[in-house]
């Protein structure tokens, strides 16, 4: 049976292999949905200084915003472990910014296997441009 996230969990998944690793081994695939319909991957990038690495969430997130896009409508994650990986707090922040209504989130353990949560459910009482009245 096809689902209505198949694709955005395909590539999510597809671009955990280009995860850059070498400091904790741990590959993360993200991929987003736009208002648009259009969907953009990322995978997590490390650096030796520890603090410049970038999870795949923001990878995928600053790929479609500086391509233009502006609204993320979901968003999915696969990590390297038995159980789900869910958004670290800072990805949290960033999916945030760029969301106008609540958004599924969904955690893949594998294709077949995945869960959706709501992102109000995973990031509630939070500080956000709505506190700025943007
Ligand atoms: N990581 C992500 O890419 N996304 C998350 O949601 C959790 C953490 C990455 C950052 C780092 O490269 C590795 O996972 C271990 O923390």
């Amino acid at each position: 049976m096809k689902g209505e996230y198949d694709k955005l969990i395909e590539e999510a998944i597809n671009a955990r292999e280009f995860a850059y690793v070498p400091y904790s081994n741990f590959k993360v695939g993200a991929a987003v949905l736009m208002e648009d319909g259009s969907i953009y991957s990322g995978c997590n990038i490390e650096n030796a200084s520890f603090g410049a690495t970038n999870c795949a969430e923001r990878t995928a997130i600053f790929k479609a915003i500086s391509e233009g896009k502006k609204e993320i409508k979901a968003l999915a994650e696969i990590g390297d472990i038995e159980t789900y990986t869910m958004p670290c707090g800072i990805c949290r922040q960033v999916i945030s910014e760029f969301i106008s209504e609540d958004i599924d989130v969904i955690l893949i353990k594998n294709k077949n296997d995945f869960v959706i949560k709501k992102f109000s459910e995973i990031f509630p009482l939070s500080f956000s441009k709505k506190d700025l009245n943007k």
